[in-house]
């Protein structure tokens, strides 16, 4: 979109388990700025949980309240900005994306989906097959997360602290 510009220092994107709330809080300490996570920026406007938004009113009225944020965060915080893990789906999202500096955290289907763990916070885990469930948002995302990345970071088997600083070390 013409004349839009991102005033955020670092957008963080990839799947849920990805990391990116600790490295997002990690590298926002190191830079000396804030952290801005969307999925809170959500909760926090609509005083609701995500899972009760996705039971209430669908995911696709999620993904509408999450394209708002999401704009709003990338373009008015100067600080990181963490997206939820869907928030490449939606094409005026990638758009919003484009001219900022977007790190994608890589990571495998099996220690994404280990770092998930079994929470019902995320409602698009918690049906009877996570692991197929996983490998198809994947399937369907990686070219996206790839598409708005300026910068991709392999995560598998690395601590948070290493992450960082391989971030640092490329921005
Ligand atoms: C989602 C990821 C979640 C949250 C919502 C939907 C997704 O964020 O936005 O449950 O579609 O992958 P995290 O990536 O922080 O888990």
């Amino acid at each position: 979109e013409d004349g839009v510009v991102a005033r955020a220092r670092v957008v963080l994107v990839g799947p849920p388990g990805s990391g990116k709330s600790t490295i997002g809080r990690k590298l926002a300490r190191e830079l000396g700025v804030e952290l801005f996570d969307t999925d809170a920026g959500i909760e926090a406007e609509t005083g609701r949980s995500i899972p009760e938004i996705f039971a209430e009113d669908g995911e696709p009225e999620f993904r509408r309240i999450e394209e708002q944020v999401v704009r709003r965060a990338v373009l008015e915080h100067e600080g990181v900005v963490s997206l939820g893990g869907g928030s490449v789906l939606s094409a005026r999202t990638r758009e919003v994306l484009r001219g900022a500096t977007v790190v994608y955290l890589e990571i495998s289907v099996g220690e994404g989906l280990r770092r998930t763990g079994s929470s019902n916070a995320r409602p698009l885990l918690n049906g009877a097959d996570p692991v197929a469930k996983y490998r198809e948002l994947m399937k369907q995302r990686r070219p996206l997360y790839r598409e708005v990345a300026t910068v991709r970071v392999r995560t598998d088997g690395r601590s948070p602290g290493r992450v960082v600083r391989m971030i640092l070390a490329r921005l």
